[in-house]
């Protein structure tokens, strides 16, 4: 296994995480827990963040205490599941900016392509946040890391909901500099590059679609 993956196992993240698995749980409810979790990644994903220190007046008099410096944050989503976990984190991060990209899997290559590629013009001066629910062959983390590193952002996590093994390790070849911030690592995919156990579609489940 790698050693550039974080599993975050806080107890409110495996439990939500576990009612989104259930096959059970529709969209309606899908989408919140999806959202929570975000949110609550959000927050370990950010431990990191340098602090400064600032000089205020509270109303009994001067302190110094400490605010968030450095780069500013971009969160990119890889379309479309990606786009569940975007406002978890904007209410912890609402001065982050917001990318798309958009990929299909070209069916003769099985590779990954981009279709649509929008992120924040000054995206090289922006720690990035990726984020896709599902880590499976890692083929679409991958092109999506190396968009970001052509249009010359630096410094990149990649945050998702459950990892495969496969996957963590593709990218870890790959990118070894790109920490992995997961809730689960699965065992296996599937033939159809399906997460085992996982959840499904993430997109379909999202957007309740068939
Ligand atoms: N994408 C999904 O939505 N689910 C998987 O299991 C793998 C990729």
């Amino acid at each position: 296994m790698g050693n550039n993956v974080i599993v975050l196992d806080h107890p409110l993240i495996q439990h939500k995480l576990t009612l989104l698995r259930d096959k059970s749980t529709g969209s309606k409810e899908f989408r919140e827990l999806l959202d929570e979790i975000a949110m609550l990644m959000a927050y370990e994903v950010t431990r990191d963040l340098p602090l400064k220190e600032v000089e205020i007046e509270t109303p009994v008099g001067k302190a110094r205490s400490r605010v968030i410096s450095g780069k500013k944050l971009a969160v990119i989503a890889i379309l479309r599941a990606g786009l569940g976990m975007t406002d978890g984190i904007l209410r912890l991060v609402p001065a982050a900016k917001v990318g798309h990209i958009g990929l299909y899997r070209d069916p003769d290559t099985l590779r990954p392509v981009d279709y649509y590629c929008k992120l924040p013009g000054d995206i090289q001066e922006r720690d990035v946040i990726l984020v896709d629910p599902m880590l499976a062959t890692g083929g679409s983390a991958d092109e999506a890391i190396k968009l970001l590193e052509q249009k010359g952002a630096r410094s990149i996590k990649l945050m998702c909901l459950i990892a495969s093994r496969e996957g963590i390790e593709y990218i870890n070849h790959q990118h070894p500099d790109v920490p992995i911030y997961t809730a689960a690592i699965d065992e296996k995919l599937n033939e159809h590059g399906y997460i085992v156990p996982g959840l499904g579609d993430a997109g379909d489940r999202l957007f309740g679609t068939k």
